[in-house]
């Protein structure tokens, strides 16, 4: 993952290279960089398992780092989580202002569909489909719905249930990285749904792990700050289980993400090993 993660940020330096030295350009390279880019992983990942070249994948691997880099500028913004560290540097509105972190995130996401787009991802239909699949993950029917539902639960009368809880997990955390999984079969014009089925128990055990983080990871290691979900008023699998029964879960979920790939035996077997990662990491 480190290796692909590297192989990605390049590929985005480069993309940002060729814009102009502006203060908002400047800040989405900062926001592209840091991360654990499990998503862009998992794009390249699965792109393998179809025999795609990485020449391809690439795109929508960059792609998908952009628009999950997009989401994170936003979610730390004063209106949001109010959160000033990130991947353990000044999140992107403290280092610069509030209108540069909007901009940011906006050009980030157009980025996005403008390299998920890319005439090297493969023929029209490919990428028309890269693109529209994006967009439904990004918008009003996955993240943002699901980062709408978050927000909301804060000042709610009285607490989401398990299904409501499940839904907006879905929506902030679970439809990009499902978009990342399945960019490999869309790539290949292949089923999506095997794909889609791992990625839809990995994505709620990501954010499982990520709210069981929030209250008893390290926050040095994390490189952002934990312990601030329930003050907030977060409706999370560990606000409303608690901690066991959620690691519970997130174990179950990975194992169940594991046996959804069957089909593809053991050349899956990193994707798999992204699944143990996602319930065991530290950050
Ligand atoms: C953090 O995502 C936001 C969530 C969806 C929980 P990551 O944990 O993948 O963040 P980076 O990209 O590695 O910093
Ligand atoms: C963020 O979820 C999800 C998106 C940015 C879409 P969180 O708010 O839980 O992520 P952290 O804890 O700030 O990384
Ligand atoms: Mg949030
Ligand atoms: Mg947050
Ligand atoms: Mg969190």
């Amino acid at each position: 993952m480190a290796a692909a993660t590297k192989t990605i940020a390049a590929h985005l330096d480069t993309v940002l290279g060729g814009l102009a030295d502006v203060p908002v350009v400047s800040a989405m390279r900062y926001a592209v960089t840091g991360g654990k880019g499990l998503r862009g992983y998992l794009v390249l990942e699965s792109a393998r398992l179809h025999d795609i070249d990485e020449a391809r994948a690439i795109w929508p691997a960059a792609a998908i780092e952009a628009m999950h880099a997009y989401s994170l500028v936003h979610d730390d913004m004063p209106c949001m989580d109010d959160d000033d560290l990130r991947r353990g540097q000044p999140t992107v509105h403290v280092k610069w202002d509030d209108a540069t972190a909007v901009l940011a995130g906006d050009a980030l996401q157009a980025l996005a569909f403008e390299l998920a787009a890319h005439a090297d991802c493969g023929p029209a239909e490919v990428r028309a489909d890269l693109a529209l699949s994006l967009a439904r993950a990004a918008g009003a029917r996955g993240m943002v719905l699901g980062q709408a539902l978050d927000m909301a639960a804060e000042t709610a009368s009285v607490p989401l249930t398990l299904d409501q809880i499940t839904a907006l997990q879905a929506g902030k955390t679970g439809a990009l990285i499902e978009w990342s999984a399945c960019a490999g079969a869309r790539l290949a014009g292949a089923d999506i749904r095997p794909l889609s089925n791992y990625a839809r128990d990995l994505g709620l055990a990501f954010q499982i792990a990520d709210d069981i983080l929030d209250v008893e990871g390290d926050a040095d290691k994390a490189g952002k700050r934990l312990q601030k979900d329930a003050a907030a008023g977060k409706a999370t699998f560990v606000s409303l289980l608690g901690l066991g029964e959620a690691k519970r879960r997130a174990n179950e979920l990975m194992l169940s993400a594991c046996a959804e790939l069957d089909t593809y035996g053991s050349r899956a077997d990193n994707l798999r090993e992204a699944a143990r990662f996602v319930i065991s990491r530290e950050s």
